[in-house]
């Protein structure tokens, strides 16, 4: 078990009424003038946009409205932001929609502060002292970002998606009304689903033995392997919908990688694929899990075995007929909840060879770093997977 630092500050209020909070809150944490940032037509559509609106206006709290945040959020978008704020003399940033708006959010606050050039922090030539703060309005729970310190930006020279990690940025609260997800296309959901159980794999494929993050992990890993197909089935069960909407938040809060190092190379791998392709994440995810899996399991069978038997309900004996059983049924899981199992699933075509080779130079910056920790991955392992994956 390794050392570990759990900060998890969000505030999170979670409900069907839960909207009603946001103007206190958001003078409580200190706002005077607030930016709400937003993505397509969604929020505007269900009328979550235009309520907001209303309430801020009702509680006497100025507010600008930025929109167009595309999924797998643009630099250039982030930037207009960050002059928009600066000279609007905006202090607090309210994220409305999912992971993309949320992580543009973060970038907006990260650099309105900052006098160089806010990609410096994504591209690890500086770490940010200040931060404006933010809030979210969670419309689709999949990234976690509404309790993570990550953000994921791409830069729009060179479709470079980079993230940045700090605890500067997490925001000061969640808003969470499971209602607002209704709306969500079976696709979008199950991109959701995929993402969850992603962000508590990455941390469960570790060398490191954590009883309690473990059994955390299988407990959140084996709900949302029963939820998210039933609420495929039922979109508009509130229940259902508010399982999902939580175990996304407790996936990506760090509480299921206390004492543990995540892996983080299907993540790695996958901003490659939306940088290239546009792909939604969860999708993209979907579409390598099985095949990094198959490369990477040698190094640790038993963790392997584990999984397949205390998530997915294998019953072989042998650690390595459980972890290939578990491997296909995850596979399996994907089909099933109407994800991609490989590259052509996710794109309709092949990847041609140049595509792959420039993923994996792009994923390894060029062979100077590895990536993964329960198997470090070279350059030509990471070509393998991309290759494996594209059958
Ligand atoms: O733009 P609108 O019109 O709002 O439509 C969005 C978007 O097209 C739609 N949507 C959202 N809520 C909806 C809805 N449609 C109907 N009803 C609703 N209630 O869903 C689409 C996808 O939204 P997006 O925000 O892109 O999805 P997600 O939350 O999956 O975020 C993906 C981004 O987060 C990054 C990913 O790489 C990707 O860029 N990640 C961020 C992380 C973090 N900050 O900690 C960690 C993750 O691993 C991930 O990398
Ligand atoms: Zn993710």
């Amino acid at each position: 078990m390794k050392d570990f630092s759990f900060y998890a500050p969000t505030q999170v209020v979670f409900g069907a009424k839960s909207e009603e909070k946001i103007p206190q809150l958001i003078k409580r944490y200190g706002g005077t003038k607030v930016l709400i940032h937003y993505g397509g037509k969604s929020a505007e559509k269900s009328g979550l946009l235009p309520e907001i609106k209303q309430r801020l206006t009702d509680a006497g709290i100025p507010f600008l409205t930025l929109g167009g945040v595309v999924p797998n959020p643009r630099l250039s978008k982030a930037k207009e932001g960050i002059e928009l704020c600066r000279k609007e003399g905006i202090d607090f940033i309210l994220a409305v929609g999912g992971g993309s708006v949320i992580d543009s959010s973060k970038c907006m606050a990260l650099g309105v502060p900052y006098e160089g050039d806010v990609w410096d922090f994504y591209a690890g030539k500086a770490q940010a002292s200040a931060c404006l703060p933010l809030a979210a309005v969670l419309t689709i729970p999949a990234a976690g970002s509404e309790m993570s310190g990550g953000s994921v930006i791409t830069k729009d020279e060179g479709e470079l998606k980079w993230s940045y990690d700090d605890n500067l940025c997490r925001c000061k609260f969640a808003i969470m009304n499971p209602i607002r997800t209704y709306t969500l296309p079976a696709y979008q959901t199950a991109c959701g689903i995929t993402d969850i159980m992603m962000h508590t794999m990455e941390r469960y494929f570790s060398h490191e033995e954590m009883g309690i993050t473990d059994a955390l992990s299988i407990a959140l890993l084996r709900a949302v392997r029963q939820y998210g197909p039933q609420v495929l089935e039922n979109p508009e069960d509130y229940y259902l919908r508010s399982q999902i909407m939580w175990a996304g938040s407790l996936a990506h809060n760090d509480l299921t990688g206390c004492g543990t190092i995540g892996d983080w190379a299907t993540h790695n791998m996958e901003h490659e694929l939306s940088a290239l392709y546009g792909v939604a994440h969860g999708a993209g995810l979907a579409a390598l899990w099985c095949h990094w899996a198959g490369y990477v399991m040698d190094e640790g069978m038993a963790r392997f075995a584990r999984f397949a038997r205390e998530v997915l309900d294998v019953t072989e004996e042998d650690d390595t007929a459980a972890a290939n059983k578990g491997i296909s049924r995850m596979r399996n899981f994907y089909r099933s909840i109407g994800m991609p199992a490989s590259i052509p699933e996710l794109i309709g075509r092949k990847a041609t060879k140049e595509e792959l080779l420039l993923m994996a130079e792009k994923c390894s910056r060029n062979g100077s770093i590895t990536n993964g920790n329960f198997k470090k991955l070279a350059y030509e392992d990471v070509l393998k997977i991309y290759t494996a994956a594209n059958k």
